[in-house]
């Protein structure tokens, strides 16, 4: 009778906890937010930065942190954050810090951005809007790649970039500009997230079936693309043109609005994991969130055809709910895009209404 009870008390506990709402055989996580330390980066006013296209000084961090990408490397957790000025014809150009730490939670940053946009060939594609939410994986040979989206203020081009140290960095410029003759360059894309698999600490990209993968976005259908160098990338095409969608919003779901990939999608034993932004459609949904909200959930791709969708969770498993997620440059946002397994826990960083930076962690398995 009381182990029936204690039985049954458990697992009450599991369905309403946020452990039973999405987890699956195949999720990662059971997330949870560090509250009392989130958020970990806010905005600062006191670093400068010369920036060699304005030609002035610029407060380079002092609007918003957000959206960043993180690597384990030497033993500490490196943040690629984004940051924004005050400045310009957008109020904010976009450039990218980089932060340490050794405990998740506390973060040491450098004082000036270590990618931004500069008088190079790349400055029509990055001014003034500039260099916005970096993902990054390493290649085999220890070379970090970063997928990033470069902003003109018009156009937003999915670009990569490459280092061997994470401070000096060589930009190859949009991803798709040797698709097909003379095109690709123009796609609108975001969102590049390279599949890898976990090596230790380390999130390594990986080939299969000859080719590295990319899924990406932002739009109501996610996309997928293939490379042999992780620099030139050809999108999968139905016929032609016309794009292959890998997967799609829902009409009346949480992510019925739009399909955004998160950090590095995952190499696993029961098929690819891919955690992914979405947006919410008031209008046409039948869930309960406000207008606009950004929430996440996780695809399950096949391992062998990575373009073959074989599971979604069925709600999101992270929503905006504290103070610093719901108000903020654009309200209503969680946007998750860095993952590294440290210190035996998945650390999963996201930007809080485009302004601060947060953390979840789960147990690593
Ligand atoms: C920039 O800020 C000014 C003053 O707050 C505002 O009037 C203007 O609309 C803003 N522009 C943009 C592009 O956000
Ligand atoms: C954001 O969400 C809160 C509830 O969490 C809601 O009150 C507010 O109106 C939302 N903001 C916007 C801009 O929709």
């Amino acid at each position: 009778m009381r182990i029936r009870y204690i039985c049954l008390l458990v697992l009450s506990f599991l369905c309403l906890g946020t452990a039973g709402s999405y987890a699956q055989s195949w999720t990662i996580g059971t997330f949870r937010k560090h509250d009392k330390a989130n958020p970990v980066l806010t905005p600062r006013a006191t670093t400068t930065f010369d920036c060699p296209v304005r030609g002035e000084t610029v407060h380079w961090e002092q609007k918003d942190v957000f959206n960043p990408a993180a690597v384990v490397r030497n033993g500490k957790i490196h943040m690629l954050y984004r940051a924004e000025d005050t400045v310009g014809k957008h109020n904010g150009t976009s450039r990218i810090g980089l932060a340490t730490s050794t405990d998740g939670v506390h973060f040491t940053r450098l004082p000036n951005p270590v990618f931004y946009p500069d008088n190079d060939a790349y400055k029509k594609y990055e001014w003034e809007g500039g260099v916005e939410d970096p993902r990054v994986v390493e290649a085999p040979d220890g070379t970090y790649v970063m997928t990033y989206t470069a902003y003109d203020g018009e156009k937003a081009r999915l670009c990569v970039a490459t280092s061997r140290d994470l401070l000096t960095w060589h930009k190859y410029g949009p991803v798709f500009k040797n698709h097909i003759k003379g095109g690709g360059e123009d796609y609108w894309s975001k969102s590049g997230s390279i599949v890898c698999r976990r090596v230790g600490s380390k999130l390594v990209a990986t080939q299969i079936n000859g080719k590295y993968w990319m899924y990406w976005g932002d739009q109501p259908q996610l996309y997928i693309a293939i490379s042999d160098d992780l620099i030139n990338w050809y999108p999968l095409t139905r016929s032609g043109q016309s794009l292959k969608a890998v997967a799609e919003v829902r009409p009346d779901q949480f992510d019925n609005r739009l399909l955004e990939p998160g950090p590095p999608a995952l190499l696993t034993p029961k098929g690819i994991v891919l955690i992914y932004n979405s947006m919410y459609d008031a209008s046409k949904g039948r869930v309960n969130l406000p207008e606009g909200t950004y929430t996440a959930g996780q695809f399950l791709f096949n391992a062998e055809e990575p373009d073959k969708l074989i599971d979604r969770t069925k709600s999101y498993f992270m929503k905006p709910d504290k103070a610093y997620e719901i108000t903020g440059q654009v309200n209503n946002v969680t946007f998750l895009e860095a993952l590294v397994p440290y210190k035996g826990r998945w650390w999963l960083y996201y930007g809080t209404a485009d302004s601060k930076i947060a953390v979840a962690s789960a147990p690593l398995r």
